[in-house]
């Protein structure tokens, strides 16, 4: 079933000089970006975007972080395009994650872990309205 996900080059991977490496992995895959954007978060988006996170012992860290600096987001679409990206992404901590995968790649962290991607469709219809306005959505070529 094709499926829309939303991926998150967060600020340590935006610094690393990795937006081009994550966009390519994506692409070559053959999943189909239909949104892209740099934004910065203040710190309502920051908080409102982990919202689901809000009573972790890491939120204020999970925040401080990814408003540290500017992210690229995009939307990804394509056939189970939100398992497919978890799968590319890999698990959370990058010293846990798999090689061959983003983060098993390029993280060395459970925080500055390069990425985030949605991980259930109800997830993609939250948090891609905290950063997108449906008219930014071009998927008709
Ligand atoms: P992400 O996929 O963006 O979803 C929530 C984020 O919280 C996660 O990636 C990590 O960056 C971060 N995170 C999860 N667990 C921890 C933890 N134990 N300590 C610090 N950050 C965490």
């Amino acid at each position: 079933m094709t499926e829309r996900t939303l991926v998150l080059v967060k600020p340590d991977g935006v610094k690393r000089g990795l937006i081009g490496e994550v966009i390519s992995r994506f692409e070559k895959k053959g999943l189909k970006l239909v949104a892209l954007k740099m934004v910065k978060f203040d710190r309502t988006k920051g908080e409102e975007f982990y919202s689901v996170h809000k009573d972790k012992s890491f939120f204020s860290d999970l925040v401080n972080f990814i408003t540290s600096g500017p992210i690229v987001a995009m939307i990804l679409e394509g056939d189970s395009a939100i398992s497919v990206v978890r799968l590319m992404i890999g698990s959370t901590d990058g010293r846990k994650a798999q090689p061959g995968t983003i983060r098993g790649d390029f993280a060395l962290s459970i925080q500055d872990n390069v990425v985030h991607a949605s991980d259930s469709q109800e997830s993609f219809e939250r948090e891609y309205k905290v950063i997108f306005r449906d008219e930014e959505i071009i998927s008709n070529y």
